[in-house]
């Protein structure tokens, strides 16, 4: 499937959760048996290509397109997850979304020293989940050598932030 067929699975919804936010809404494309396996081939290739060791995914959408990638490519998953849930001293660290603040936390045994890890997210919008995700990572040990999403909303900045940070970011769709 081209990547515009897949951007065209892509559901959006004005005013959710909040007003004025325009929600990409990715449980479409999901949905879609074709669409989602494509999705899924194309971040992997991508994850092969930055040489992967381990995929890491953001509770709770990275963990779907996470946690497929990292089966199909037969490498472990960490997840890197929100408040309360894991059932060990973990690594935690506060951030702000678009809409709201959050925590995020990490197993740190989940993560080998020195490991090439690649992070998966379903969508980066103004990059502080997924820098939230780095620093817990590189605290943990991994070194983050890529960041992939389905979705970039560009005109938030985020990907550009995570360059900055110096974590290479590339998304299979744009959302101007
Ligand atoms: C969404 C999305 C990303 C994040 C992107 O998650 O899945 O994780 O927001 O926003 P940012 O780039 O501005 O940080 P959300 O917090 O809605 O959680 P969910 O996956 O549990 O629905
Ligand atoms: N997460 C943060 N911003 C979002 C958006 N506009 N659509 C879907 N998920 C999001």
């Amino acid at each position: 499937m081209t990547v515009d067929e897949l951007r065209a699975l892509v559901r959006t919804i004005p005013d959710f959760p909040k007003a004025g936010i325009l929600f990409r809404d990715v449980t479409t494309l999901m949905g879609h048996g074709a669409g989602f396996a494509a999705a899924i081939g194309h971040l992997a290739q991508l994850a092969q290509s930055a040489e992967a060791q381990a995929i890491a995914g953001i509770e709770a959408r990275g963990f779907i397109f996470g946690a497929a990638m990292a089966a199909r490519m037969g490498l472990p998953f960490v997840p890197v997850r929100k408040p309360g849930k894991l059932p060990v001293p973990v690594l935690a660290i506060d951030y702000a979304l678009e809409y709201g603040t959050d925590t995020l936390e990490v197993d740190p045994g989940a993560v080998a020293e020195g490991a090439r890890i690649v992070l998966v997210d379903d969508l980066i919008a103004t990059g502080g989940t997924a820098l939230a995700a780095v620093e817990l990572l590189r605290r943990a040990g991994g070194d983050v050598v890529q960041s992939l999403f389905a979705i970039d909303l560009p005109d938030l900045g985020g990907a550009e932030r995570l360059r900055d940070a110096g974590v290479p970011a590339s998304a299979l769709m744009a959302f101007p």
